[in-house]
C-alpha cells in the first residue's frame, strides 16, 4: 500500500523486513539490535558469528539471545540461518527447517569475507546438504564471490556465478538460491535470466555507492564492505532492478557493525552499517528514481513472498520534509560504530522513531 498525497509527502508502507543482517552477539548485539528492531518487522539473521552458528542447537541458542536482548515491547522476530559447512548435517538441517527453526542455510565461500574460515572449498562436499534442501524446500543463501587469489576482487562475483553457482544450481534442480548483496550487472542479468528459484537481495549502500566513493580522495574504510562497490553502471544497474519492482529482488541491508578502530586500521574489517538510516537512504534513492510507489514492493512484499511469509500487516509511514540528521556514530558496550554516511541530504524519516 502506497498512499502518495499532494507532492507525496507522506508513504505509507507495509512494515518491512531485512532480508540479511548481522547482529553479532554479545555488548555489540546489545548495541545495534534497537536500530534495526525500531523499523523491522523481521531479519535474516547471519551466522557468522566466532565460532559460527553451524547446528540447530547454535541457532536456538543464539536466537534466544538475540530475543533476550530485544528492548523491551519491541516486535521482531529473528529469522535464523545455519552457517553452511563441509560437515553440516542434512538431517540437522532439515528438522531445523520443519521445526521452523531457520529460514535458510547459508552458503560462506571459504575465505570469502568476514568470519567465513569455516565455509566450504569443496562444493561436493556438500552435496547432499543442497539435494535435502531442494527436497524440502530451505532456500541458500549466497556469499556470491570466488576467492581464487588469481580472480581480481571486483570481478569476483561475475566469475562465482560462472564457476560456482550455475553449476550448483544445475547439479540441484529446485533448489531455492538467493544470491546476496548482488552488487553487478552480471549478477541482475543472471537472476532475471532465472526466472525460477533464484532472487537476490540488494544492500542500501550498493544502491548509492561506487568504488570512487572508497578510494577518491584518501581511503575511506568505513565504505568498505564485501562484496566491495562497483563502478557506477553496476550500481546503477542495481537502483534499475531494486526500482523495478521485479519481485526477485528484494532488500537485505546487509548493516554489518564493526567498532571504529577495528574499521579505521591497517587491515579494516568489512561491513557497512546502515541500519539506523536504512529506510531514509532507500527512499531518497527511489525518489531519485520516481519510483516511490515501488518502495514497498523492495522493502515489504517482495521478500515474504520469496520466503513464502506474508506481508507484515503493520504500517510505517514515512514522511518528507527538511533534512533529517541522524548520529555519525553510535554507541555499543563493545565500541563507536559509524552510521552509513551516504553522502547526500536525506529528507525522508519514518514517523514516530
Ligand atoms: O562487508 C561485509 N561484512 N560483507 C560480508 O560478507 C560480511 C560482513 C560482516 O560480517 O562484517
Ligand atoms: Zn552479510
Amino acid at each position: 500500500m502506497c498512499i502518495a498525497q499532494g507532492m507525496t509527502q507522506r508513504l505509507t508502507l507495509r512494515r518491512p523486513d531485512d532480508w540479511h543482517l548481522h547482529l553479532r552477539d554479545g555488548a555489540m548485539m546489545q548495541g545495534v539490535l534497537p536500530e534495526s528492531a525500531r523499523h523491522f518487522a523481521r531479519a535474516i539473521i547471519m551466522p557468522n558469528l566466532v565460532p559460527p552458528v553451524v547446528t540447530a542447537a547454535d541457532a536456538t541458542a543464539y536466537r534466544d539471545r538475540i530475543l533476550a536482548a530485544l528492548p523491551k515491547g519491541a516486535d521482531f522476530t529473528p529469522l535464523m540461518t545455519l552457517y553452511l559447512t563441509e560437515q553440516t548435517d542434512p538431517a540437522d538441517v532439515a528438522a531445523a527447517h520443519a521445526s521452523g527453526l531457520i529460514a535458510a542455510v547459508k552458503l560462506y565461500p571459504a575465505g570469502a569475507t568476514t568470519n567465513s574460515s569455516s565455509g566450504v572449498t569443496d562444493f561436493d562436499k556438500v552435496r547432499a546438504v543442497l539435494d535435502k534442501m531442494a527436497e524440502i524446500g530451505c532456500p541458500l543463501c549466497v556469499h556470491g564471490e570466488v576467492v581464487d587469489p588469481e580472480v581480481d576482487i571486483f570481478d569476483r562475483e561475475a566469475v562465482f556465478i560462472d564457476r560456482v553457482l550455475d553449476p550448483i544450481r544445475k547439479a540441484t534442480p529446485g533448489l531455492r538460491v538467493v544470491m546476496e548483496h548482488l552488487t553487478t550487472t552480471d549478477g541482475v542479468q543472471y537472476v532475471r535470466a532465472n526466472d525460477k528459484d533464484l532472487a537476490a537481495t540488494i544492500t542500501t549502500h550498493h544502491l548509492i555507492i561506487t568504488r570512487n566513493h572508497i578510494l577518491v580522495g584518501g581511503i575511506k574504510p568505513h565504505y568498505y564492505c564485501l562484496p566491495v562497490a562497483k563502478r557506477a553502471r553496476h550500481r546503477d544497474a542495481l537502483v534499475q532492478a531494486a526500482t523495478s519492482g521485479d519481485a526477485r529482488f528484494f532488500l537485505g541491508t546487509d548493516s554489518a557493525p564493526h567498532t571504529d578502530p577495528n574499521k579505521e586500521c591497517a587491515c579494516g574489517c568489512a561491513g557497512i552499517f546502515s541500519a539506523t538510516n536504512t529506510l531514509s537512504c532507500l527512499a531518497e534513492v527511489f525518489e531519485r528514481a520516481g519510483a516511490l510507489d515501488r518502495l514497498e514492493a523492495f522493502t515489504s512484499l517482495n521478500g515474504p513472498a520469496f520466503y513464502g511469509l506474508p506481508a507484515n500487516s503493520e504500517t510505517i509511514t514515512l514522511t518528507r520534509g527538511a533534512p533529517v540528521s541522524y548520529p555519525d556514530r553510535i554507541e555499543t558496550g563493545a565500541g563507536p560504530v559509524t552510521v552509513f554516511d551516504p553522502g547526500f541530504a536525506l529528507h525522508w524519516q519514518v514517523e514516530g522513531a
